[in-house]
């Protein structure tokens, strides 16, 4: 396939796309480090490679070590709203390498991209929240037999695969790249947090510090949004259904309380569950006027945006992520960036540098995959560990920290069971 076959927005804004993906690359050295060998051993060659990801600087990055590496890859958006059509342009540009992404496409056209990179007969899928997987076993089940394998980059795509597979409708091995440590206690959490805080303030410019934020779940997303929320003057309120967890945010100092409750005092709304309608019409019914919700989770099924255009009488865009329901008693409630992914909607998604580590999760899956396939059976897996733990070593070298290590005679102390009072 040659970059002739893409579907960009304009190929012309490669320039831009070039400095953008060149600023990323400098917080991303751990990547760097695979890529300078995947040029030397060219670990995939020959392997097609169908990336369904957020079409951002980080990503153009990871799509250059992998081509690096010998794989013919292409890359299709994970998001109707997410991609930096920028960067779209210059990975065709200056890469060759088939995009199928536009920021702002309809759904129709978001499958119909999907299709075109199913078109490249995958052997590898790398996927961020499974409509690939889903794509490739619904509609085109004759390309199963060539696909070696899959990454899985996010929480949700996990959650969907695992019961995927233990339906036995998963006709090929996934490696959970999310669950791997050097992601998810990072990107999840670090990345998340941040990145979401900038989508809600790029949207709305509002100041954080004296709002009550409610934020939905407790998971490794939404603690990363509380703690970033709290770091920036807000009154943090938790809602969850895990008791654990809830137990976890009370003693981390958040207010934890049912969404009923915590709908009636929060002046910022942001979800980050996996689950649908968290924020619903009951809620809307109590929310105070001029209260905003943002959502951080995969789907944009979180906000019951239908119910609240029910409850509407008016509908205006206030500003470009700020949608303005108007109620019949006069409250007026906001949705930023369609309830879909603020982060990305709004903002640049994660920071370079805790990509970094999920891309060098995703390239050595990859590897790991199309060294071990035969071994896989048509199940989820994990990130081999030592592939984490080398990993979170490389990262720590890279921002120049130094560890100790244990020597020979704490080794053998925590080998023995012999020592003790
Ligand atoms: N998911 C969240 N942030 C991202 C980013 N910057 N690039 C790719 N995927 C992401």
């Amino acid at each position: 396939m040659t970059a002739k076959n893409y579907d960009i927005k304009d190929i012309n804004l490669a320039d831009k796309g070039r400095l953008r993906m060149d600023w990323a690359a400098k917080e991303m050295p751990v990547l760097k480090l695979i890529e300078e060998r995947f040029s030397e051993e060219r670990p995939l060659e020959g392997v097609r490679i169908a990336a369904c990801l957020h079409v951002t600087s980080e990503t153009a990055n990871l799509m250059k070590t992998l081509k690096a590496g010998g794989a013919d890859v292409v890359l299709t958006a994970s998001n109707p709203l997410s991609t930096q059509d920028d960067i779209a342009a210059v990975l065709v540009r200056d890469y060759d390498i088939p995009v199928f992404a536009i920021k702002g496409e309809d759904n129709d056209t978001y499958y119909a991209h999907l299709r075109a990179a199913l078109d490249h007969r995958p052997n590898i899928t790398m996927d961020d929240g499974m409509d690939l997987v889903a794509t490739l076993h619904k509609e085109r089940p004759e390309l199963l037999a060539g696909v070696m394998g899959g990454t899985e980059e996010t929480t949700t795509g996990v959650i969907r695969l695992k019961a995927m597979a233990a339906q036995g409708d998963l006709k090929y091995p996934v490696i959970a790249v999310n669950d791997a440590m050097t992601k998810h206690l990072f990107d999840n959490r670090y990345g998340t947090g941040q990145s979401t805080m900038d989508g809600v303030i790029r949207a709305t410019n509002v100041l954080i510090a004296g709002k009550t934020v409610v934020v939905a779940g407790y998971g490794w997303c939404s603690r990363g949004i509380a703690m970033r929320a709290h770091g920036l003057g807000a009154n943090v309120i938790v809602t969850e259904v895990e008791p654990l967890k809830a137990l976890e945010a009370a003693m981390d100092g958040f207010r934890v309380m049912p969404m009923l409750e915590a709908a009636k005092e929060g002046d910022i709304f942001i979800s980050a569950t996996g689950d649908l309608h968290v924020f619903d019409r009951h809620h809307f019914e109590v929310m105070k006027d001029g209260a905003m919700m943002a959502n951080s989770g995969h789907f944009n099924v979180e906000i019951n945006i239908p119910a609240l255009e029910e409850m509407a009488v008016s509908v205006r865009k206030v500003r470009e992520f700020v949608d303005e329901y108007t109620l019949a008693d006069g409250r007026r409630l906001y949705i930023l960036g369609e309830g879909r992914l603020i982060n990305l909607a709004a903002a640049e998604g994660h920071p370079s540098a805790v990509m970094d580590m999920s891309f060098a999760n995703q390239s050595l899956a990859a590897e790991y995959i199309k060294n071990h396939h035969q071994e896989l059976e048509n199940n989820v897996y994990s990130v081999p560990e030592h592939i984490d733990q080398n990993i979170a070593r490389l990262k720590l070298a890279a921002m120049g920290i130094e560890i100790d290590t244990l020597t020979p005679e704490q080794e053998e102390y925590l080998r023995s069971w012999s020592h003790g009072t």
